[in-house]
């Protein structure tokens, strides 16, 4: 009996050291084959795309993606750049495009006065832009509207 555990024991521990090995050579890191001595290449610098019209939506809910450089604008606590304009006090003067309603409402349904917390952060949905090339095709099509006969 104690054989057998010991013999188990013994092909676990041997399947234990020698797996590692054996996977080693599917996983591919992130660093690709750059050695870790080596030190990350660091990635190209990209520069925000200059302020123009808004962009184009490719289907009904898509946050619209931000036409204007947003380098330096706060949002936090107590202040958020973004209402400065957007909000439906001041966009007018900002000729700014103002926050939709769905802004207002809670994840309950319930509709605030005021922006509701899970619209607060904007950039977590709307991101300006850069001439960068996609790193990876995008195949996303949106699901066919329908359309009046
Ligand atoms: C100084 C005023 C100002 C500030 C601050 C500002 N915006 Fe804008 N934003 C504008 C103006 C003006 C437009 C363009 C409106 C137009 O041309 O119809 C715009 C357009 C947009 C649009 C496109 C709307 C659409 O219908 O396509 C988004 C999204 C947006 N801004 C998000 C943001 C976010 C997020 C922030 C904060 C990080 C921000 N903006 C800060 C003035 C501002
Ligand atoms: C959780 C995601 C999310 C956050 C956070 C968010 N938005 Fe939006 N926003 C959307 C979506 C989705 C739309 C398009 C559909 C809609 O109007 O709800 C939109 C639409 C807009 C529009 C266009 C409105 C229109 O009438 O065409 C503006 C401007 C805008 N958002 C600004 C902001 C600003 C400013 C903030 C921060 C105070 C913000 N958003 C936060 C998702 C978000």
């Amino acid at each position: 009996m104690k054989r057998r555990v010991i013999s188990v024991l013994i092909c676990v521990l041997a399947g234990g050291l020698v797996l590692p090995v054996l996977g080693k050579a599917e996983v591919q890191s992130l660093r690709g084959a750059t050695p870790i001595e080596g030190g990350a290449v660091e990635p190209e610098v990209q520069t925000w795309q200059p302020d123009r019209e808004p962009i184009d939506r490719d289907f009904v809910q898509q946050p619209p993606l931000i036409p204007h450089q947003i380098d330096g604008y706060q949002v936090n606590l107590k202040f958020n750049k973004c209402l400065s304009c957007h909000s439906w006090a001041n966009y007018k003067q900002a000729k700014a495009t103002k926050i939709s309603q769905t802004h207002f409402s809670d994840r309950d349904g319930d509709v605030h006065a005021n922006v509701a917390a899970r619209r607060y952060f904007c950039t977590q949905c709307h991101v300006p832009q850069v001439d960068a090339k996609p790193l990876v095709e995008n195949t996303f099509k949106p699901v066919e509207a329908i359309t009046a006969h």
